[in-house]
């Protein structure tokens, strides 16, 4: 008996020479809205991120706060990664750490594996090495001897390593993107990955020898796997990558593997779209269905980033906007796959019309007036075919958006319906028939259809705010009669008059309050 194949989604296993600032926490929203979304589709998911402990750049790190590397890591694990996630509301499955023995003992086996078939060999690399981006580089990618990415000097590299045969992969690679053009997005992240690996590729040396912070190569323990190899195993190692089929790792491999969606920045497509399915093709395991590479987030026009220093904590933004503030601006603001740059004039701007008016307002004023004119309580289930209709389609829309990772087309198709939800009481003036005892049945059918407008709407913001539709579920009386918002699904927010009548609605919190 086999149960039904998860949503697998993974952002990147970030370094932990610092801690997160929001170019960390765009990626990570991301994977957590569109897997949130996908459970709510009802699909079994599972959604893994984690942080990337070895190498020089961590060691160095390490050394330079006179700590170890291990209690290093796991300072900045316990202190500043894992509490960050918990704070943006992410609800990953899982947590790998490359230094963890599930992930330390699978990519031995699976570099043991790599030998067997015959695609390592023993070598020389003489060539320079950037920290920053733990990366062989090639003289052409140096600018008078510094790494264009870091505009750091490079280290001169000659060192007697093992070497991965990525060259013979190329030609399946090619094949492969050629024919799969879903296999790596945006358009220009595949396009990038084609003309690179056309360009000719050489083969990539695994291991390094001249430090000891990583997995030791199983068969010389002289030599430590080189962080990237490393690293890229944890996606397929924290699902239990080689285990007996009949063992649970064995089960949850092949109940999550291949990966659906690996979530990355544009910095490290090439790890991703070339050398971590040549490695899985060696091995003769399935590669990922899709690597997709969204922008920047930009500073004074370059990547922000923690070697520059130019990072913005996440809570600088949450404490002023709020969690869910953040969680939705840079995807409504940013087209997913281009570069963005982030401005507080800009944010307050959207916080102020889009949440704070279009949305949070419009759910005040409709629990006042059904306190006001229903005594609280939701009225008689009516329809309005307008809206009701245009719900249907924004329902398609938004469905078929937010799974091909367009959150910006997504989340535009639910705030105008939200804008039509608006102009509607506009129109209707529920105030003004109020007035007129003898337009009762009129009144309250204005205002249920208004009320099972907002249910929609928080059920389709709930990935994007959880927290706040949650607020916004519960004090329209939903929690009590249609139970969680999380297990409502996206196939039935369109079926119109699910709120039932005689819920209690309740004045709660205010949903976006005003920006000091
Ligand atoms: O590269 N804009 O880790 P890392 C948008 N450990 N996204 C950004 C960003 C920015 N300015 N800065 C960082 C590593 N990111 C490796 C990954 S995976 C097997 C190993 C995000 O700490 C984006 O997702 O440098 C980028 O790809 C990632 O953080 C790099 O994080
Ligand atoms: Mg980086």
């Amino acid at each position: 008996m086999s149960a039904e194949k998860s949503f697998y989604l993974t952002t990147p296993i970030y370094y932990v020479n610092d801690a997160p600032h929001i170019g960390h926490a765009y990626t990570t929203v991301a994977g957590d809205v569109l897997t949130r979304w996908h459970r709510q589709r009802g699909e079994s998911v599972w959604f893994l991120t984690g942080t990337d402990e070895h190498g020089e750049k961590v060691m160095n790190t390490a050394a330079s706060n006179n700590v170890s590397p291990q209690d290093w890591c796991d300072r900045l694990v316990e202190d500043a990664w894992k509490p960050n996630w918990t704070a943006l509301n992410i609800a990953n499955d899982d947590f790998i750490r490359t230094t963890e023995p599930r992930h330390e003992e699978r990519v031995q086996r699976f570099m043991t594996l790599l030998k067997d078939n015959g695609y390592i060999y023993a070598g020389k690399f003489e060539g320079p090495y950037c920290i920053g981006c733990e990366e062989f580089k090639l003289p052409g990618d140096l600018d008078e001897g510094k790494c264009k990415i870091h505009g750091k000097p490079v280290e001169m590299l000659s060192e007697d390593n093992w070497f991965f045969k990525l060259s013979a992969f190329v030609p399946q690679l090619l094949e492969h993107y050629k024919n799969n053009p879903e296999a790596c997005e945006p358009a220009s992240a595949r396009n990038e990955v084609i003309a690179f690996l056309e360009s000719g590729v050489r083969d990539l040396s695994i291991s390094r020898s001249t430090f000891d912070w990583g997995i030791p190569v199983p068969w010389d323990t002289a030599q430590v796997i080189y962080v990237w190899f490393d690293a890229l195993l944890n996606y397929a190692t924290a699902v239990g990558l080689g285990d007996d089929p009949a063992s649970e790792g064995g089960k949850k491999f092949a109940q999550t593997w291949p990966a659906d969606v690996h979530l990355v920045g544009k910095d490290i497509l090439r790890f991703h779209a070339v050398i971590w399915p040549a490695m899985l093709m060696a091995a003769n395991v399935a590669i990922p269905k899709k690597v997709f590479a969204h922008g920047w987030l930009l500073v004074g026009g370059e990547k922000m980033s923690k070697s520059k220093l130019t990072g913005i904590a996440p809570s600088d933004i949450t404490d002023h906007f709020g969690v869910d503030a953040f969680r939705y601006y840079f995807l409504r603001a940013i087209p997913f796959g281009t570069d963005g740059s982030f401005s507080w004039e800009d944010m307050s701007a959207r916080y102020t019309s889009e949440l704070a008016n279009d949305f949070g307002n419009l759910a005040s004023r409709l629990i006042a007036m059904i306190e006001k004119y229903c005594g609280g309580v939701i009225p008689a289930v009516a329809k309005d075919a307008g809206l009701a209709a245009l719900l249907e389609t924004t329902v398609q829309t938004a469905d078929k958006a937010m799974v091909a990772l367009d959150f910006q087309g997504g989340i535009n198709a639910i705030m105008d319906f939200c804008k039509r939800v608006n102009g509607y009481v506009t129109e209707r003036e529920p105030w003004a028939i109020a007035k007129d005892e003898s337009r009762t049945a009129e009144l309250n059918e204005v205002l249920y259809n208004t009320a099972d407008a907002i249910r929609a709407l928080a059920v389709l913001l709930h990935p994007v705010m959880p927290a706040t539709t949650q607020t916004l579920w519960e004090s329209i009386g939903a929690e009590a009669t249609l139970g969680k918002i999380s297990e409502q699904k996206i196939s039935g927010v369109s079926t119109w008059g699910v709120l039932p009548a005689g819920c209690k609605v309740t004045k709660g919190a205010v949903l976006f309050p005003r920006l000091e």
